[in-house]
């Protein structure tokens, strides 16, 4: 799999299924602007390369929007801080070279159009392309699930034009009401469950070659999006993915299967982002409704990445982590030799970050308590022997790689914040 031909918007749609994931309220929120922008840019007869920018960065527009509350609001309304979360958004994505452009364009996708003086943003060009998600974002804002958007069209359209020139490019406007007699475009982004699906192959979204390093990098920007949720995961992945490769090579895997295990360690949390923030730092002891949420997360890791046929194997390393070869384990209770070696690595490495960690509440075991911890779940057949061997007969040297890889992550994290803090006072 060095090189495999995959997507970048089926990656992508990955992502940002699983942000929506977080409440029924936002159920397909970002297909849906995308849906609505690939349509936008069209009508605009934008030439290629800019319209596939466009609709790379509506299908992904809010990422930097972390929290259930902050994506509620800006469902709601735009609030004074709306920026934050397109300069955060940007911020992670901007260092992917396939996605340079559509961060940029995420960067400005609240920018009121302002009688033109939107062009600018405090000294900085906004590209035209942010003032056509922004559109798609207000427009698909206003829909109402529960009532026949035929009928809200009209008072939907009446609202947009009412901000045109003021808040939306006046161009734009008009490019929306031309859509306005194609009743399929509004029916799509209601009923369908998967609305770009509906979307006639037409060459526009030609399959990216992504190479392996590719997918790591792109991993690699989930992982963060995933982690940065919560202080209290803020490094989590980061560590996992380093102490599953470096296992990986250890066990004898070959140097691909070993970028595969890092793919799959940075993505082995990615159902958390279904979770709602206000469990993950709840300081005290979690209730059943919610301790049987945080428990499906691996149950939403395994099925977004199932909606990518070529990450099998990734599904399958990354969303096994807390099975156990006793078969207690969850989701699925796999047992023995059903359990891939690989998803025996995942576990050892999520449970040995897990206890090595240092959270903000408390500090990481030293390396006693850590090997005593790991040899009773040997013992008690829920980690694999031979894995935690290799475990225990290299432990600095993983050790010290893990606290490398989690160190760089928290001050990854200090960066990020301060992106949306500085920005919240401008
Ligand atoms: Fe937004
Ligand atoms: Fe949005
Ligand atoms: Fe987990």
């Amino acid at each position: 799999m060095d090189k495999i031909r995959i997507n970048l918007d089926e990656l992508l749609l990955c992502l940002s299924n699983a942000v929506d994931l977080i409440s029924p309220i936002l159920s397909n929120h970002h297909q849906q602007v995308a849906y609505l922008t690939f349509f936008l840019a069209e009508q605009l007869k934008l030439p290629v390369e800019e319209q596939k920018d466009v609709f790379l960065a509506a299908l992904v527009h809010d990422i930097g929007a972390l929290s259930k509350k902050e994506r509620l609001e800006l469902i709601e309304s735009e609030p004074p801080t709306v920026n934050n979360h397109g300069f955060r958004g940007a911020k992670l994505l901007e260092r992917f070279r396939p996605l340079q452009n559509a961060a940029q364009i995420i960067k400005f996708h609240h920018q009121p159009w302002d009688n033109g003086s939107g062009r600018v943003y405090m000294g900085e060009n906004v590209p035209f392309a942010s003032h056509i998600v922004h559109l798609a974002d207000r427009t698909c804002a206003m829909l109402r699930p529960g009532r026949n958007v035929l009928t809200q069209l009209p008072e939907i359209l009446a609202a947009i034009r009412e901000k045109s020139n003021s808040v939306f490019e006046p161009g734009l406007v008009n490019a929306l009401f031309k859509l306005r007699k194609k009743d399929y475009i509004w029916l799509d982004l209601i009923t369908s469950r998967s609305p770009i699906k509906m979307i006639a192959e037409n060459g526009l979204l030609d399959i990216l070659v992504l190479e392996i390093d590719d997918i790591v990098d792109l991993a690699f920007i989930f992982s963060q999006i995933i982690d940065f949720r919560s202080r209290f995961t803020a490094c989590h992945s980061a560590g996992v993915a380093k102490t599953a490769e470096q296992l990986a090579q250890l066990v004898g895997f070959s140097p691909v299967e070993c970028k595969v295990m890092l793919i799959a360690g940075y993505l082995h949390d990615l159902g958390k982002v279904a979770v709602d923030n206000r469990i993950l730092e709840k300081p005290g002891k979690l209730d059943e409704d919610e301790f049987n949420e945080i428990r499906a997360h691996t149950y939403y890791t395994y099925h977004l990445l199932d909606a990518i046929p070529q990450f099998d194997t990734i599904k399958t390393w990354a969303s096994y982590h807390h099975e156990k070869l006793n078969g207690t384990g969850y989701p699925f209770h796999i047992k023995g030799d059903s359990l891939p070696l690989g998803s025996r690595v995942m576990a050892v490495a999520d449970v040995f970050t897990a206890i090595t960690e240092d959270r903000p509440y408390r500090r990481g075991m030293d390396d006693e308590q850590a090997i005593k911890v790991l040899n009773k779940m040997v013992a008690e057949g829920a980690l694999d022997r031979m894995v935690v061997e290799v475990l225990l007969d290299h432990f600095q040297e993983i050790n010290t790689l893990r606290q490398q890889a989690q160190q760089e992550a928290a001050e990854r994290y200090d960066r990020f914040l301060q992106t949306g803090g500085l920005l919240a006072t401008v």
